[in-house]
């Protein structure tokens, strides 16, 4: 195991009507002028938009908005955010709405008290400072996990680039989770949330790092209940006990304590920023196409089976074969894209309308034109990249 720092400060509250408590919970925390932000239609379609602004002017905070933030989120949004903030003296930002907009008010946050282009921060240029506008959020679809992680992603539509910045400080101070908010998504929104906390899951599971078999048995347990929860809801997306047990499969995938003591990996969610960077597609949907054929590269590499094999066993149910683990490796992937063929997410490149056009360009952003390899679970080098995409294709 390795030497780890695990702190995480966002408190939960779970339940049916959750989001009618936001008022009072802010005001708890100290919150006066409130920037209420959001995406489109979808809560104003669900009731949603006129509850929480009872449940903020109930408790006399004043209020702002911020509507319009799109999947992937955009940084030109987050620059009007941090305008309106300084303008208005905002102290709370509000996400009400999934990852992306959760995103958008992390970035504001810290981009409030930035004296530079928050581009730099998110970009990795430079480092966040301690001060940032603390961020509450009413969660309307799992998948992302932003509700507890310490990080965002954020894209410059004009540079064609996704990327993210993170700080302990970074967590939400509150995350009010109501399952039954979640019983508008589309299943295709859904399944994408499903394949977004599994891979959360896997990025940590799949580790060169031995001797940590208990947050192996976590990530097994989260990724079970995603696994079996998800199925349920491709047959019926109403199922309220299966939407309450993914949305907390959701949180509990990337809120890092299964993270802890080793080293995770993180080569699909490179390979699917670099993706959705050049063509907006929807980030589960890359996933779904980019981790079964990392599996499936893998499976014949020595320092890999035995794990992959492991997660075919208990997670996806299969039988271990000890004389060829690589069938049992190759037999998980099999079931897991059964599962992710069935929900309608695509399995190539092609099924999502994309082409091999930039795989040059996604290979050498990857591993700085050639010269470093990347992921650690297998560093893999260009050609590995390559190889992997004409996989996917
Ligand atoms: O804009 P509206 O109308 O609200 O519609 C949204 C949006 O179009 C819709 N939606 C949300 N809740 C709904 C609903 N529709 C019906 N009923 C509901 N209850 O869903 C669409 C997608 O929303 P989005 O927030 O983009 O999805 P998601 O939560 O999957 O977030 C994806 C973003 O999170 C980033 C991804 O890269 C991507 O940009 N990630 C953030 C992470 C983090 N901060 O820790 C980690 C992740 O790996 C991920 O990279
Ligand atoms: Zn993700």
């Amino acid at each position: 195991m390795e030497p780890f720092n695990f702190e995480c400060g966002t408190k939960l509250v779970f339940g049916p009507d959750a989001e009618e408590q936001t008022g009072i919970e802010l005001k708890k925390m100290g919150a006066s002028k409130v920037l209420l932000v959001y995406g489109g239609r979808s809560i104003k379609k669900s009731g949603l938009y006129e509850k929480v602004l009872k449940a903020l002017y109930t408790a006399q905070l004043e209020v702002r908005e911020l509507p319009g933030v799109v999947p992937n989120p955009r940084v030109s949004l987050v620059r009007d955010g941090i305008e309106l903030c300084r303008k208005e003296s905002v102290d709370f930002l509000l996400a009400v709405g999934g990852g992306s907009v959760i995103d958008t008010c992390k970035a504001i946050s810290f981009g409030a008290y930035y004296d530079g282009d928050v581009w730099e921060l998110i970009s990795g240029k430079v480092k966040p400072g301690t001060r940032r506008i603390p961020v509450a959020d009413i969660l309307t679809l799992p998948a992302a996990g932003s509700e507890e992680s310490d990080s965002c992603v954020i894209s410059d539509e004009t540079l064609q680039i996704k990327t993210g910045f993170g700080s302990p400080l970074m967590r939400p101070v509150l995350s009010l989770l109501n399952p039954k908010l979640t019983l508008t998504l589309p299943m295709y929104q859904t399944a994408c949330g499903c394949i977004d906390m599994l891979a959360h899951a896997m990025e940590r599971y799949f580790s060169p790092t031995a001797n940590v078999e208990m947050t192996d048995r976590m990530a097994e347990g989260i990724m079970t209940t995603i696994v079996h929860n998800f199925a349920r809801l491709i047959e019926n997306p109403q199922d309220l006990d299966a939407r309450s047990e993914i949305m907390l499969c959701g949180t509990f995938a990337q809120n890092d304590m299964t993270g802890m003591g080793r080293v995770q990996d993180w080569f699909n969610h490179g390979l699917e920023h670099q993706i959705s960077g050049f063509y907006d597609i929807a980030h589960g949907a890359g996933l779904a196409v980019s981790f079964p054929a990392w599996m499936e590269f893998l499976a014949d590499k020595e320092k890999c089976v035995m794990k992959l094999a492991q997660f075919a066993v208990r997670v996806l149910g299969a039988d271990m074969n000890f004389e060829n683990p690589m069938e049992t490796a190759l037999e998980g992937v099999i079931r897991l894209k059964n599962l992710l063929r069935k929900s309608g997410l695509p399995l190539s490149l092609s099924e999502a309308g994309i082409g091999n056009e930039r795989f040059e360009e996604i290979a050498d952003n990857m591993t700085l034109n050639g010269t470093q390899k990347c992921g650690a679970f297998y560093p893999m080098a260009k050609k590995d990249i390559l190889a992997l995409l004409e996989r996917m294709a």
